[in-house]
């Protein structure tokens, strides 16, 4: 194999990523993140299932309207209607769309699922690719469930499809099922057997159920497989997909045995990671490797004492290199418009003047109350002013009283649909107080799944940082709010779901 193999990178944070539970996102949302993908450099960004919803189909026409570089890819199903649409959306791309259609391949899906013979399934590949080909060369074809497909099969269907015009051939572990040596010779095997392999590219997109999707991936590649799929924090339905951070950082720092290139721009693995969180409220683990809190963080003496001896005792990649920028320049209430535009800049954040003032309003009552503002509170800034629109329901003020005397209540007011409504309500602790003040208001009835508070630097004066996961008929949402009182944090962060599962609705043309 050559050593400049080059492997694309090809993102799904928009589509398979936004499959995970209460990950759903709004255009807004979306083209936030797109635009993080396209400063990050990835080749390809798969924007949506575009015959999904009216709310998909614009995600995927945005997006491939939009962005300028990457190629805009958008899933379909192996039928007319379903590639008819994909396109419809993606054609705004132009010569960068490209078309992703799928169908299962294994036994059990075959019989189970589609209860179509292999024969069939076959047929209605080609005939899907052929349809697709027709629109445009970028033909991307996925054989769901690869990994428990018959090898001979398999093969079979790669070369078919190939023959029909697909110019890329992705091996999906739908069911994150596969383990490296396993991936290695799936992709060996077709290779060898597959007599027009040569004319598409080889991609793999690994589900992460075992724990191996970058494994698996790392693997593939290793196997001559030439595309990635992934997604940034390698969020994902169920286990969530292969973790671009971690696979892009695996190729850079170990390109000693695996000698290939890549276009992703790693110092914006960071911002990318920290956005999507921002926006999605899904919390990186700490230890999560490349992008978690305490990737970089040496806590053990011996460790420490290594590091400032010699970097590379223990650190085998630079928190540079993915954009983490320890030495943090700290704002506090006597710094200035410049000063704060310059850090929000370098954070990554490509805010109008609008936004910036919103921000540096919020910024100099925070900077009143808290001497020293540290990125990730004007991450916390940045999400609650910014990011987190359109607001259907807005809180406008409130009061609460607790303690170990009277009953807790908590006096609430929302702006809903422009009309300001208030109450008060009693609770069993002020939270309970808070957020059934805000149900009663709104009448909305979500069932509360999960509560965290957390700060989000140290300190009493620190923002608190709440996120709540809520179930709204049958769908969850995760809603976040930061506030330098860790009750309206939890007011906000239970509002910011609500508008989420409102925004949803709205998408899918739902009438709550
Ligand atoms: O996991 C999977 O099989 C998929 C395909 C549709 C590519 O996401
Ligand atoms: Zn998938």
């Amino acid at each position: 194999m050559s050593t400049t193999q080059k492997i694309k990178i090809f993102d799904t944070t928009l589509r398979d990523g936004e499959q995970s539970p209460g990950a759903s996102m709004n255009m807004e949302e979306k083209l936030r993140i797109a635009h993080q993908l396209e400063k990050l450099n990835v080749d390809i960004i798969e924007a949506g299932f575009p015959i999904a919803s009216e709310g998909d189909f614009e995600a995927v026409r945005r997006v491939a309207q939009t962005i300028k570089g990457p190629e805009i890819a958008g899933l379909c199903r192996a039928n007319f209607n379903d590639i008819d649409r994909a396109w419809d959306a993606l054609k705004f791309a132009g010569e960068r769309g490209r078309i992703h259609t799928f169908i299962a391949t294994s036994d059990i899906h075959m019989e189970r699922k589609l209860k179509m013979p292999p024969a069939k399934v076959l047929e209605t590949a080609v005939k899907a690719v052929k349809h697709a080909a027709a629109y445009t060369p970028n033909v991307e074809f996925s054989c769901e469930d690869a990994v428990r497909t018959r090898l001979e099969f398999l093969a079979e269907m790669v070369a078919a499809v190939i023959d029909a015009g697909a110019t890329t051939v992705n091996i999906p572990d739908t069911v994150g099922y596969a383990i490296p040596f396993e991936f290695y010779n799936i992709i060996s095997y077709l290779r060898e057997n597959v007599p027009n392999i040569g004319k598409a590219v080889l991609s793999v997109h690994c589900h992460n159920d075992l724990g191996l999707a970058v494994a698996n991936s790392l693997a593939a590649i290793q196997a001559g497989a030439g595309q990635v799929e992934c997604t940034i924090n390698g969020i994902g339905e169920r286990a969530g997909n292969c973790s671009l951070e971690e696979v892009v950082m695996a190729l850079r720092t170990r390109k000693d045995i695996m000698p290939y290139e890549n276009n992703v721009r790693t110092e914006h693995i960071y911002g990318a990671s920290r956005l999507l969180s921002t926006i999605t409220g899904i919390v990186v683990q700490p230890n999560k490797a490349v992008v978690g809190a305490n990737a970089f963080a040496h806590e053990a003496g011996i460790h420490q004492h290594g590091v400032l001896m010699d970097k590379e005792t223990y650190e085998i990649m630079t928190p540079e290199s993915i954009g983490l920028n320890t030495n943090k320049l700290v704002l506090g209430k006597h710094s200035g418009r410049h000063a704060f535009i310059a850090r929000l800049q370098e954070l990554g954040y490509d805010l109008t003047k609008d936004d910036i003032e919103k921000a540096f309003v919020r910024f100099k009552a925070l900077a009143d109350k808290k001497k020293e503002i540290f990125d990730e509170d004007l991450d916390a800034i940045v999400a609650d002013e910014i990011i987190r629109i359109p607001e259907t329901i807005k809180l406008l003020q409130m009061n609460v009283s607790s303690g170990s005397f009277a009953a807790p209540t908590a006096t609430v007011e929302l702006e809903i649909k422009g009309k300001i409504k208030k109450t008060a309500v009693m609770g069993d602790g002020p939270v309970d107080a808070t957020f059934k003040a805000i149900k009663k208001l709104t009448r909305m009835k979500p069932t509360l799944i999960n509560f965290s508070v957390g700060s989000i630097t140290g300190g009493t004066d620190a923002l608190g940082e709440c996120t709540v996961r809520l179930d709204l008929d049958g769908h969850e949402v995760l809603g976040q709010g930061a506030h330098s009182d860790i009750i309206v944090a939890s007011a906000k962060a239970f509002i910011n779901a609500l508008n989420k599962a409102l925004n949803a609705a709205q998408r899918k043309q739902v009438h709550l």
